[in-house]
């Protein structure tokens, strides 16, 4: 068998992936305390770890770099300019080349084929960093948040002991929102989405997202609406991003005006009756039209400590996927 890779939080059982948001919290504990564990620098040693991005990141690129070194490899920052990433070179030369001289490819990609194709030819394990469809490292940051937020009273067991909590999604459907989504369901978390007409779930992947419920005991339920208030009824965490993702900038105008009305406001939070405790998250960059600075900046955003656990997301994927081969649940 080939190399285990990541391209989607829907390769992982629940077990996996309460075990890598385990891991995550677990190092961030340590390190934060001074209390590394002396293998954890040496863990890459001698290895180098491909990023190869032919999209703009802040997060992503310095949460991976940063995991790397901190694993003791080196991180290899490949942009759209420096090398031939489905330009001028097949993606199968590619990936066959690059996995030869390293130990893990982590890819930002437009088409999902992209990232797909990567793995499916490489020698080494290929980690999504971000396709149109997916972002399973934002969904491993975001599901250690949600653990801080709301301390399990089940600290054991399979899951993250999260079930019965609500989070509300109300923009776009988008990449993060479908690995946020498959995580729910697998968590036992209920999701909620409310999107403008035209800019739902697609069939696709509403089928990917409701199948995934294989190994859950009480799966969280995927609900659906065009009007925010509804989906925010009762929920705990109110989640966006932006409206317009990166190759969608011709659709701005367009965009912006399908989505009035749909800004995450303290107004809108209060008429459709969130808990009155809820939490603000957004994977971000943010722009001010999805979520006002009156949550943004406010006490409920976690948007911080969320954009810092990028980090944590790293290193326990980089140590399952590439030190553990993908042997996740050591
Ligand atoms: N959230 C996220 O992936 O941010 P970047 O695009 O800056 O990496
Ligand atoms: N949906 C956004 C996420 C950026 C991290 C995009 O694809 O541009």
């Amino acid at each position: 068998a080939g190399p285990r890779h990541l391209m989607s939080i829907a390769d992982l059982t629940p077990a996996e992936f309460s075990s890598i948001v385990r891991n995550a919290a677990v190092r961030k504990q340590a390190v934060k305390a001074g209390q590394t564990p002396p293998s954890l620098s040496t863990s890459l040693s001698g290895q180098t770890i491909a990023m190869m991005f032919s999209k703009r990141s802040t997060r992503t690129r310095v949460s991976t770099e940063a995991a790397v070194t901190m694993l003791g490899g080196h991180p290899m920052f490949l942009g759209k300019d420096d090398i031939q990433l489905g330009v001028n070179e097949s993606l199968y030369d590619t990936s066959v080349v690059i996995s030869s001289m390293t130990s893990c490819m982590v890819a930002r990609v437009g088409p999902h084929s992209d990232v797909a194709n990567l793995a499916k030819h490489s020698s080494v394990p290929v980690i999504n960093a971000l396709s149109e469809d997916f972002h399973p490292l934002q969904t491993i940051a975001d599901f250690l948040t949600i653990h801080e937020a709301f301390p399990s009273s089940k600290p054991s067991g399979p899951g993250l002991g999260l079930n019965g909590l609500k989070v509300a999604w109300v923009g776009d459907s988008n990449n993060v929102l479908f690995d946020l989504a498959i995580g729910c369901v697998k968590m036992g978390v209920d999701i909620a989405v409310a999107s403008p007409a035209g800019y739902g779930i697609p069939d696709k992947m509403r089928q990917l997202i409701i199948s995934s419920t294989e190994g859950v005991s009480s799966p969280g339920k995927l609900s659906e609406t065009m009007v925010p208030e509804e989906a925010i009824k009762g929920a705990d965490v109110l989640v966006t991003d932006t409206w317009i993702s990166m190759g969608q900038e011709s659709e701005q105008q367009k965009r912006l005006k399908a989505f009035a009305g749909y800004q995450i406001t303290n107004d809108l939070a209060k008429r459709g009756g969130a808990k009155e405790d809820w939490k603000f998250m957004h994977c971000l960059p943010r722009h001010p039209e999805e979520v006002a600075d009156e949550v943004f900046y406010s006490p409920r955003s976690l948007v911080f400590p969320e954009a810092e656990n990028r980090l944590w997301a790293a290193v326990a994927a980089l140590e399952g996927f590439v030190v553990n081969k993908g042997n996740l649940l050591k």
